[in-house]
This record gives structure tokens, sequence and C-alpha cells, in this order.
């Protein structure tokens, strides 16, 4: 029986990829049979989102922004609003990925603005959380995700809160090499999905260190419905053997 929630992976570029590297990069994907039972999103720097959203032309892939402002317009500087992101074929929003929180400011007050703005503006927020390395060793991970989650989804309808994604991300397994185990991964994922009204129908994703040698483990895992994924999203054979773990998921 095909699983009730719809595998999701999806490739946040960062800071990677020109336009000429983006259209390369499609043209590659697209030319591989991707399984019709997964979405996929790409999401490439702002830059390449036109390129990409004309490259992608009428495939499945689904294309994402790594982050926006909440306001539709107005004096902000260097910021990116829904409305433009709309226009660019953009269907799915990362918010509060850890590298905008640590290095950029973004507080859960600001990553609630942005989650219920998507929403209003019909983009699909993927909203990141995880514990740094200093607290899963004082073993309060849970604690902080719960903390994040809660806060991330405050006014949020059940309704809608069930068309999020969550992507479960422990700070210390992102960039490292280091890859939380399957059932801490899914343990943790199963308290995100009990904290908020909602989420226990939404699709709830892993992040940090995915690759083609460890994704079918972690999404053989009740809770985990697919992946966030970095620097194994920069490399077409390396992102595909990801997406073909899902597929197994799908299929279970
Ligand atoms: P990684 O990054 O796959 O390179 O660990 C994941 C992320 O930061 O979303």
């Amino acid at each position: 029986m095909a699983h009730a929630r719809r595998p999701l992976i999806a490739g946040n570029w960062k800071m990677h990829k020109t336009v000429a590297q983006t259209r390369a990069f499609i043209a590659e994907l697209l030319a591989a049979a991707l399984p019709e039972e997964i979405d996929v999103v790409i999401a490439p720097p702002f830059t390449a989102l036109e390129a990409a959203h004309d490259a992608l032309g009428e495939s499945p892939v689904f294309l994402g922004a790594q982050t926006m402002h909440e306001g539709a317009q107005g004096p902000f500087t260097g910021e990116i609003s829904p409305v433009m992101l709309i226009e660019l074929g953009v269907t799915y929003v990362i918010l509060g990925h850890s590298e905008r929180r640590l290095q950029f400011g973004e507080s859960d007050a600001s990553i609630n603005n942005k989650v219920r703005s998507a929403i209003a503006h019909g983009i699909t927020p993927v909203v990141a959380v995880g514990e740094t390395e200093a607290e899963h060793a004082a073993g309060v991970a849970r604690v902080r995700v719960v903390s994040q989650t809660v806060a991330a989804f405050a006014g949020v309808t059940a309704a809608d809160a069930g068309r999020c994604v969550v992507a479960y991300e422990p700070i210390w397994a992102i960039g490292t090499g280091l890859v939380d185990s399957p059932e801490g991964a899914n343990a943790v994922i199963g308290e995100i999905r009990a904290c908020v009204a909602g989420l226990e129908n939404a699709r709830l994703l892993y992040g940090g260190s995915m690759k083609g040698e460890n994704a079918a483990a972690l999404m053989a895992q009740p809770n985990i419905d697919g992946g966030l994924v970095g620097g194994a999203s920069l490399t077409v054979p390396g992102f595909l053997a990801i997406v073909e773990a899902a597929r197994a998921r799908a299929n279970a």
C-alpha cells in the first residue's frame, strides 16, 4: 500500500550554482526518469530561480526558494517577497534554516511571520528546526526542537499546518558527514508531529548529511517522509540516489 504522506525530497543548494550551472543541472536531472510516486523540489539561489523555472518547463519538479521576507513589498533593502517568488513559479520556501537563524539573526518570531505569510500566499513552507551540538550533548534536543516548532506555527490552523513541511535538521549533522541515527531522528520527528495540531498529517523530513548511502534507512522510519538535502543535492547522481530511496518509501 502506498504511504499516506507523499514522500518529498528537497534539494537546498544554499549559495551554490550560477544561472549557467543551474541550467546544466536541470538538463541532466530531467534526462533521468524521475519517480512519479514522490515530490521533488530544488531550491536554487534567488538569482537562478527564473532560469530554473524556464528550464523546468512542464516537468513535475517543484521550485523552492531558500528564504523570503514576509511582506508583499516595502522598504526592505536586499529582501525578496512572496509575490516576487510566485511570479517565478516558486511553490515551496525553506524557512528558518539554521544558517539563517545563526548567521543572519532570524528569530522564532520572524520565522512565524514568514510561515504565516507563505501560507497566506499559497507557498508551502518547509520549516527547518534543529538543536545545536551543545544542546544535543545536554540531552535537550527534543525540548529545543519542540519549542522552535510550536513558535513557527503559532496562529496557524491545523488544516494549514497539515499542508506544511517541517525538516528536522540537527545542526551538528549539517554538512559534517555526521548523520543522526534513523531511530534517533525518528523519535525527534515523532515529537514534532505531536506538538502542533495538524502536523500529524504533514510531511516531516530529516536533514543533515543525508546521502544515497543513508537515505533508505532514514526513510524506512515511520515518521520520516523524506529529506532536506544540502551537499548531496548539488550533483545529479547524488541527488537521484536519494530520490530513488524515497521511491522505496512511497511503495513500502
Ligand atoms: P547537508 O545540508 O545535507 O549538506 O548536511 C542540509 C541542509 O542544511 O539543509
